[in-house]
């Protein structure tokens, strides 16, 4: 039994820690010294990714209306940031490789910033988008949601060539600290808008969702082996305890990162190299198994410099898939990303207007497959298996 979410980050250990740890003063200036060390710059904690990105727009001081490259597919949360910070997001379509490339990037005009995102860990042509913003006096947002830990071509870690760096510590993402985010500046000129930036205190009613997220997760995912965890999840979902990633507040505060959030993201980084290691294995096991019909060899000819937060196959008929993997107690059916702008619901809510082709293309065909510590060898090769016997049986 695997899922690709719920919280499928956590060990028995992670959840004892995370119930039980009283004592987490200091840890915040602890993970601060650490991502200073790691990306070169000035980090700021926050309480979610989105939050970096747009302190990082809001630190830049750009012009109202000032326009900001995104990648074609990509998250709702990075449309608001942009949105929020005042700016104007140009949303440029990707290629097989899930990021847009420098060819596209090369049309787009008047571009006061770009973000990239290394999609699903898969890295960018660093050279040429750094040539891009040389040339064009453009702002580099190197956003790490995706990919801690992947290489760029030219064995640089990413997070360590942009002006700013931002990281998404939320649910299920490489290092998971139910919540958390943090901006690095690393070009010391936008250090001096720190000063003026407001924090607020993060909710008590959140806080107290999140502490009990890894423990709930845990149980239901316990209890799905005898048959129970499929009511207590709709229970805990009815009755709103369980913390949800998108949506449910206000993007115009910054939130200061409570200590327990850092603790939770210091523990995740110490065995982080661990499951780096162990994320290439399991992408390595689907590449090697599948059906190459269903693999893309764009992402396929990374796979030992991705950070591989999944692992991403392709199909006409994902819903098919979906209902036989969960007929096989595979529960994938959480898609990054299901549309241009993700998730599909949201889409409608953006100034998403068909910019974006073959991302569009894309999000109907993908599915990703876990690659999380809870997902051992002998699972991914099931999977793969499965995979194959479906794919045998429905050859369209
Ligand atoms: C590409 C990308 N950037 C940033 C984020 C921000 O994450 P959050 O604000 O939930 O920490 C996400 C969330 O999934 C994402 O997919």
């Amino acid at each position: 039994m695997v899922f690709n979410s719920l919280g499928s980050n956590y060990n028995l250990a992670y959840v004892v820690k995370s119930f039980f740890t009283s004592r987490t003063l200091g840890e915040g200036e602890k993970l601060k010294k650490f991502l200073n060390t790691k990306y070169d710059g000035k980090p700021v904690l926050l309480y979610k990714g989105r939050e970096a990105i747009k302190l990082a727009l809001d630190l830049c001081q750009f012009p109202k209306g000032s326009r900001i490259g995104v990648n074609g597919l990509t998250c709702f949360v990075v449309y608001e940031a942009v949105v929020e910070a005042g700016c104007i997001p140009v949303y440029i379509d990707i290629d097989k490789s899930l990021n847009f490339s420098s060819k596209a990037l090369e049309k787009v005009k008047n571009l006061k910033a770009i973000i990239i995102q290394n999609t699903l860990g898969n890295p960018v042509d660093i050279a040429e988008i750094k040539k891009y913003c040389s040339k064009n006096k453009t702002i580099l947002i190197e956003d790490l949601a995706h990919s801690v830990g992947t290489l760029y071509s030219n064995g640089m870690e990413a997070g360590k060539i942009g002006d700013f760096t931002t990281l998404s510590f939320s649910q299920d993402k490489i290092i998971d600290g139910v919540s958390g985010g943090a901006l690095i500046v690393r070009n010391k000129k936008f250090n001096k808008g720190l000063k003026e930036i407001q924090y607020f205190d993060v909710s008590s009613i959140r806080r107290f969702k999140d502490r009990l997220y890894p423990i709930l997760t845990y149980k239901v995912r316990c209890l799905y082996r005898i048959g129970l965890g499929r009511g207590l999840h709709f229970l805990l979902k009815k009755i709103k305890v369980l913390s949800q990633p998108i949506g449910g507040r206000d993007l115009v505060l910054y939130h200061r990162l409570p200590h327990w959030y850092s603790f939770m993201i210091n523990y995740k980084f110490s065995s982080f190299d661990s499951e780096l290691r162990h994320r290439r294995k399991i992408a390595r096991i689907y590449m090697e198994i599948i059906d190459k019909s269903l693999l893309s060899n764009d992402l396929n000819k990374n796979i030992n410099q991705s950070s591989n937060i999944r692992y991403p196959i392709f199909t006409e008929n994902r819903n098919g898939l979906v209902t036989y993997l969960k007929s096989h107690r595979v529960y994938v059916s959480d898609i990054w990303y299901d549309a241009p702008i993700a998730p599909r619901r949201m889409l409608a809510k953006t100034s998403y207007q068909g910019e974006c082709p073959m991302a569009e293309q894309i999000s109907k065909q993908i599915l990703n497959l876990p690659t999380h510590i809870n997902t051992s060898a002998k699972e991914a090769t099931r999977i793969s298996n499965l995979v194959n016997l479906w794919r045998s049986t429905n050859q369209k």
